[in-house]
């Protein structure tokens, strides 16, 4: 049943017993569809059973979480966010499936960063399974409000913890025009950054720039005819490397990774799915690592990456890799 080689590479379809045929479900409704589902699934079954501890770090809309549940009858799920909104979503989307399954539920409001305080607080110590889903939900991007899509207009913000103070156009307004465009070059990757930064500041001399279209039409315009070469929007890059800044999005995936071995009970799993080369390099590197200091096994030598299919029903999918680490028994 289970269509997935234990090194993963291009994943085939997985269909497991305990889960659904198919996971249109609504997807509308929840605002997010759960990338490498089944995958995901798969390769932390072996450390999930009755009573285990799941840490979701991410728990977004709790489409993985949801599944996971099941598998973990009379256990404990913790799951951290950084996005109240979500968070109390999927609080009330996993509360009857928790009742079901005598599964004690602990949502909190925090960063994953400070992931083995949330452990301790509900008295375990140590998660049997792991998984971290990087980066933002559906429903930040398709909401113009949160101001993460350069597609349609909205303030300036790309906070996923709304409580934080500092916004994109924080950024974009005060930052000198070489901090600007070194964080442009190294959380965007973008060729054309110190180009976009001159660009930028220029404009901020004459008008604030609060919103997304604004900060897109500068983006435009700093390019020229180079944005008819690009193969992406020319905003791509940019509006990536302000989100990484504005929710220290490297550093705090620099902290799960160091923390993992911390987090994981003997024999725990923990999957990590990246959605960029800047997420995906620090996690291999980590699990590497994890191997030479002797408390790891990397599950997947290679990423898993989506299947066609899912890439075909879920765009967000391609560009998502999963990897999986086990942590040695003794
Ligand atoms: C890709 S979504 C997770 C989706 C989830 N797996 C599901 O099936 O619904 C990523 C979520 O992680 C949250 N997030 C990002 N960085 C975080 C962090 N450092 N700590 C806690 N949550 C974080 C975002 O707010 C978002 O809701």
């Amino acid at each position: 049943m289970i269509a997935l080689t234990p090194h993963g590479q291009k994943a085939a379809t997985a269909t497991l017993s305990f889960m659904p045929d198919s996971f249109d479900d609504s997807h509308a409704a929840v605002g997010h569809a759960p990338v490498l589902f089944s995958e995901t699934l798969t390769l932390l079954a072996p450390a999930l059973g009755p009573e285990k501890v799941f840490l979701d770090c991410t728990l977004g809309r709790g489409g993985h979480a949801l599944a996971i549940l099941p598998m973990i009858p009379g256990g404990t799920l913790i799951g951290c966010d950084l996005d109240a909104e979500n968070l109390a979503f999927a609080r009330a989307r996993l509360e009857p499936a928790a009742a079901l399954h005598h599964v004690r539920l602990i949502t909190c409001h925090r960063s994953f960063v400070s992931a083995e305080t949330a452990l301790r607080e509900a008295g375990v110590p140590g998660a049997h399974a792991l998984l971290a889903d990087l980066g933002f939900a559906s429903t930040h991007v398709d909401n113009p409000a949160r101001g993460f899509s350069f597609m349609q207009d909205g303030p300036l913000d790309m906070r996923l913890n709304t409580d934080q103070a500092t916004t994109a156009a924080h950024l974009v307004s005060q930052l000198p025009e070489n901090e600007l465009a070194d964080l442009i070059f190294q959380y965007g990757e973008e060729r054309l950054s110190r180009r976009i930064a001159k660009t930028i500041t220029e404009a901020r001399r004459i008008e604030k720039i609060t919103t997304t279209s604004q900060l897109a039409a500068l983006i435009r315009k700093a390019y020229g005819g180079a944005a008819g070469a690009s193969r992406i929007h020319p905003a791509t890059r940019t509006f990536q490397a302000l989100r990484i800044a504005v929710n220290g999005e490297l550093d705090s995936l620099a902290a799960l990774l160091e923390a993992v071995p911390r987090l994981l009970a003997p024999g725990g799993r923990a999957g990590i799915i990246s959605f960029h080369s800047l997420e995906d390099r620090p996690v291999k590197q980590a699990f590497v690592a994890a191997k030479d200091a002797g408390w790891g096994d990397q599950i997947t030598r290679k990423p898993v990456e989506a299947s066609d299919s899912e890439c075909a029903v879920n765009p967000r999918s391609r560009s998502a890799k999963l990897r999986v680490i086990e942590k040695k028994s003794k």
